[in-house]
């Protein structure tokens, strides 16, 4: 395996860019839910590094949760089906929900998880996501918090991968072969 440096790779989100929009959403979703109670569901994997960063920067109690879910597109269209790995346990019927992802890129994992998780019936169900493309249409895809817009470019790092490698960067990279 290959070191990321020995790839033609490009840092697109520096660690302290990434930081200081994670700490500003975190203010912002502090803010905005008052004392209601609050509950994060986190995509994984991608989401694992950003979920522990996001639930530090807001400082008020709260529940945590994770989902796993798997796409299957076909490479042709971006109409693939997704289905749930490791569900969620947290009981959300009395909570407002927040979906923690770290990307929105076609918006086929979107609309599942708001799908899959209103049927739990939560006071409330938004997204939050590092990132989102900007192909992505925000009039049809409500993302309430997003830390960055990104072309079309292959992202790795803070989670992100590349065949299973190089979540654990501290930046988002260009990876390109
Ligand atoms: C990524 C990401 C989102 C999803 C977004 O997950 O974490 O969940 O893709 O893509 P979409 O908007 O086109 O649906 P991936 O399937 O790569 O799995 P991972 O989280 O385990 O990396």
């Amino acid at each position: 395996m290959k070191p990321l440096n020995e790839y033609n790779q490009r840092i697109l989100l520096q660690k302290d860019e990434i930081d200081a929009a994670v700490r500003s959403m975190g203010q912002r979703i502090l803010e905005d839910y008052a004392d209601e109670p609050l509950t994060l569901i986190g995509c994984l994997k991608g989401s694992f590094i950003f979920m522990a960063d996001l639930v530090r920067a807001i400082h008020r109690p709260l529940h945590i949760d994770f989902i796993e879910v798997s796409s299957y597109g076909n490479d042709l269209s971006s109409s693939g089906n997704v289905r749930v790995i490791k569900d969620f346990k947290h009981p959300v019927q009395d909570s407002h929900v927040l979906i923690v992802e770290d990307i929105v890129d076609t918006g086929l994992t979107f609309d599942f998880l708001f799908e899959h998780i209103w049927l739990k019936k939560p006071r409330s169900l938004e997204i939050a996501a590092l990132l989102v493309r900007n192909s992505v249409d925000l009039e049809e895809r409500s993302v309430k918090y997003h830390g960055f817009t990104i072309g079309d470019e292959y992202v790795v790092g803070y989670g992100l991968d590349a065949a299973g490698l190089y979540r654990n960067l501290n930046h988002v990279a260009v990876f390109e072969k």
